[in-house]
């Protein structure tokens, strides 16, 4: 049986490849190359949540490595009707090269990956979203310079997004520290893994003194996707809104990260979404680059960084 390469999370495989594939996600970018990488090779999307940015962006990859691409979304197509994922995925795999799914649970993502004969990306579940984390650091090096060795600090719901982060700093050698109040702080077992593998992350419930000194704060929406009780959520995350105040004690040259879509007022002040510190637009555009990092290695392997 030939290799199946799936990009589903970052503690899931060894520590050269998404940096090979941020390399190569960044040649690409500086050289505007159009070279059709992906010719005759079609992906199909799943959403059974809404996207913006990683509808778009999987899709002008493909694009412009000269691939195809359907999507798919429970309504419209047979999974709202009850047929299982199981199925979905192996009738996709007869005819696309590559699946990318945006679901609920990490057991769902399991469920297609199990089916599928051919690679699947997390495009993000409530647990992960590990090609957000990829154009994230590939940001950071691009604004700021190597990113192994800095200070990342979360700020907020330590939710799908930092939990990837906490993968990232062990995978790519920085320190993560994470502020979040009691209850909404990272998973254990994510946490015991990071420590496990020599991570420096830390958790604590002071935005202050994760923020100081920090290279980047990064912060995320209060209520997830599939999240209850946003009235309770916002009350106990305002104390830890990213405001021109908490920027300040970041470090000279720090940088404003945020996946998006963000909700000016709540986690993050219109000043600093906005503000000089803020590289929210060169992340949200280099998604697009990043994808076609990770479509690449799940598609060619290592030749992809040849
Ligand atoms: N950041 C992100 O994944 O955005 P979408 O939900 O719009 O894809
Ligand atoms: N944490 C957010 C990320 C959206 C891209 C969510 O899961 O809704």
């Amino acid at each position: 049986m030939h290799e199946v390469r799936n990009f589903l999370d970052l503690d899931l495989i060894d520590a050269a490849t998404p940096r090979r594939i941020i390399d190569v996600s960044a040649r690409i970018k500086a050289s505007g190359e159009r070279k059709p990488l992906l010719a005759n090779h079609t992906l199909a999307m799943v959403f059974e949540k809404p996207s913006t940015r990683t509808r778009v962006s999987f899709d002008v990859a493909m694009q412009t490595l000269g691939g195809g691409v359907v999507s798919l979304e429970p309504n419209g197509s047979q999974l709202g009707r009850g047929e299982t994922l199981a199925d979905t995925a192996r009738i996709l795999s007869e005819y696309v090269d590559v699946i990318m799914f945006r679901t609920s649970s990490i057991e769902k993502l399991e469920e297609m990956v199990e089916a599928a004969t051919v690679p699947v990306i997390n495009g993000l579940t409530d647990r992960s979203h590990p090609c957000q984390i990829m154009a994230d650091v590939m940001t950071f090096e691009e604004k700021v310079g190597p990113i192994a060795g800095r200070i990342v600090a979360w700020s907020g719901d330590s939710n799908n997004v930092a939990n990837s982060w906490i993968h990232a700093a062990v995978q790519f050698g920085f320190e993560f520290r994470v502020a979040s109040p009691s209850g909404l702080q990272p998973p254990q077992d994510i946490l015991d893994w990071a420590a496990a593998n020599g991570g420096r992350v830390s958790v604590g419930d002071d935005p202050v003194a994760a923020v100081a000194g920090a290279d980047c704060v990064v912060t995320d929406t209060w209520v997830s996707m599939g999240d209850n009780g946003a009235d309770r959520r916002r009350a106990l995350l305002s104390p830890y809104r990213v405001d021109e105040g908490l920027m300040g004690h970041a470090a000279d040259g720090a940088v404003f990260m945020h996946c998006l879509p963000v909700y000016r007022g709540d986690e993050a002040t219109t000043g600093v979404v906005d503000g000089p510190q803020s590289v929210v637009w060169t992340e949200a555009g280099n998604r697009l680059h990043a994808q076609k990092g990770i479509l690449l290695w799940c598609l060619h392997g290592n030749a992809a960084f040849d």
